[in-house]
């Protein structure tokens, strides 16, 4: 007997939150209409013991195998990493072909077949976008990452590529989940600065493409567009410290940008930095605390979700470019273990001289670390299991903002000189195994004074100080706003940036940074 169900309709009711939510199956993620929208995700959970009539579902035909009087489609539409079976009489194939959109209405009832519960048979098909499968690119056999990589714009129709769309769109709900309920302002800070946060001079410029059409004189060099020069953002740290005097505990999630001519797996020259910034703490542990727990958040929320099950339990011939399914795992493990390492630079670095041998760059203390330095820290410290953070860097190789560590404001109140070896900051890298630092933090350095002398030493133009250390007038320089915020009740603060693209390749297994950005630039790089 035909059922004809409900079910799918209470779909659209808002999901009621639980402590694992299972957002892949959140019925609202497809709620255009009732009857027509329902995803594959959903229907491949309804299981009903009879025939199911009046089924209506959209989708890309991923293969049409053909028997002697029907056709064996199989159906993606992004919302599952399984695909759906239609079977499909031979009167309604034409048309069927890869990579084809079409709405299929049918019945839905138990396969017989292996490799799936339920089934939709038919009984009319509408093709309502063609597509041409001799010259459509991405057909069903295994294409390796880098021929995909080439056509940005149809990659995200591999059910892999799909899958990982979805586990970053869970992951921005967690998060927003997670900040709410820490009372977190989100708030936007803005892409376009007049300064490079880091001083790591990795930063683009921005300038119209064209000459402004009311320049007298072509040539007098016509003034910059904002006046002075601007920048893409590296880090919206800064702004967000401005913001949170405001509203207290602040974060974004934003694009970021980055000039650096590197070819590594893990860097692009646009991602997303996931950015937190907390008023009135006084010590880097709460900083860091806050960063674990904010992280332990995430994985557990999400590791139940079935967007990363699906990840999990991926057949093996799903993306060989992808890390083994067990070491995925363990990744998740690592993250949702109750407590992480913490080293200091200085304790890592004796360690790493302990084992010079093995690595191509002797470890130096004042030197950053290499990534096999990392690497060498996450796997031994951490056990190659959880992330480890790695503390008080030496403050000449970090960035201007960072507190200087208590001892060393002690020998600056005594008078000694804090340049030599052995001035560290406040500050920490989160280091995971394989892929290295996922994140950095510090305290900042909030009182006025020594925030101009680390500016002067770094050689940013910075206000004078008169002799009493009260501020003098502003220098003109670019982060003369930045050095107001010390001026008027700046209380101790700190805060952390995730590479959030980092962070997701990590968890999803993807071999590079590469193939979790959707439309990845890098160096040389920028397709569509
Ligand atoms: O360590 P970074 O440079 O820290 C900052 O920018 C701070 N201002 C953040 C803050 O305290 N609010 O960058 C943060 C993270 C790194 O740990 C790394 O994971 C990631 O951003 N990252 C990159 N990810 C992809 N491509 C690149 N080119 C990256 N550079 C840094
Ligand atoms: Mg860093």
């Amino acid at each position: 007997m035909a059922i004809r169900l409900a079910v799918l309709g209470r779909a659209c009711q808002p999901s009621r939150r639980v402590a694992v939510r299972d957002f892949s199956a959140t019925p609202s993620r497809r709620c255009l209409s009732q009857d027509a929208n329902r995803s594959i995700a959903q229907l491949l959970q309804w299981r009903p013991a009879g025939e199911a009539a009046g089924v209506v579902v959209n989708g890309y035909v991923r293969s049409v195998r053909s028997m002697k009087g029907h056709r064996f489609v199989s159906l993606g539409d992004g919302s599952s990493l399984p695909p759906l079976q239609a079977v499909v009489p031979v009167d309604q194939g034409e048309g069927l072909t890869i990579g084809a959109a079409v709405r299929l209405t049918g019945s839905w009832l138990p396969s017989p077949g292996a490799g799936q519960t339920h089934e939709l048979h038919t009984s009319s098909v509408e093709i309502v976008g063609p597509s041409d499968a001799k010259t459509f690119p991405v057909q069903k056999k295994y294409h390796t990452s880098e021929f995909l990589r080439t056509m940005p714009h149809l990659r995200p129709r591999t059910p892999i590529n799909a899958t990982l769309l979805r586990m970053r769109s869970d992951a921005i709900a967690s998060l927003t989940h997670f900040f709410a309920s820490q009372a977190f302002t989100q708030t936007h800070p803005p892409i376009i600065t007049s300064s490079d946060c880091e001083g790591a001079g990795e930063v683009f410029t921005l300038e119209p493409a064209t000459k402004g059409s009311s320049a007298p004189n072509q040539s007098i060099p016509e003034p910059p567009f904002f006046r002075s020069k601007k920048y893409l953002t590296v880090s919206t740290q800064l702004h967000l410290e401005a913001l949170a005097q405001s509203v207290g505990h602040v974060w974004t999630l934003s694009p970021v940008f980055r000039a650096e001519r590197s070819d590594s797996s893990r860097h692009l020259s646009e991602f997303y930095m996931l950015e937190a910034e907390m008023s009135f703490v006084d010590d880097l542990g709460s900083i860091m605390d806050f960063a674990e727990l904010m992280l332990r958040s995430l994985s557990t929320d999400l590791f139940g979700s079935s967007t990363v099950q699906e990840l999990l339990s991926r057949p093996s011939q799903t993306g060989s470019d992808l890390a083994p399914v067990d070491v995925v795992r363990r990744r998740w493990e690592g993250l949702m273990r109750p407590t992480w390492p913490r080293i200091t630079y200085t304790e890592a670095v004796a360690l790493l001289q302990e084992n010079a041998d093995i690595f191509s760059q002797k470890p130096i203390w004042g030197v950053g670390l290499g990534a096999e330095h990392e690497k060498y820290l996450a796997e031994t410290v951490g056990g190659g299991q959880t992330p480890v953070f790695v503390t008080d860097y030496p403050r000449d190789i970090k960035a201007f903002y960072m507190r200087a560590a208590p001892l060393d404001l002690a020998s600056a109140e005594s008078g000694s000189d804090t340049s030599s070896p052995g001035s560290t900051v406040e500050c920490f890298d989160l280091l995971v195994p394989e892929l290295c630092e996922i994140a950095g933090g510090s305290m900042r350095e909030h009182r006025l004074m020594p925030l101009v002398d680390a500016m002067k030493r770094q050689g940013f133009a910075a206000p004078a100080l008169d002799a009493t250390g009260n501020a003098g007038p502003r220098s003109d320089g670019d982060l003369d706003w930045y050095v107001d915020l010390r001026r008027w009740g700046c209380p101790p603060h700190g805060g952390f940036g995730v590479g959030f693209d980092r962070l997701l390749a990590y968890l999803s297994g993807v071999s590079t940074i590469r193939d979790i950005a959707a439309f990845p630039r890098w160096f040389g790089r920028c397709d569509c």
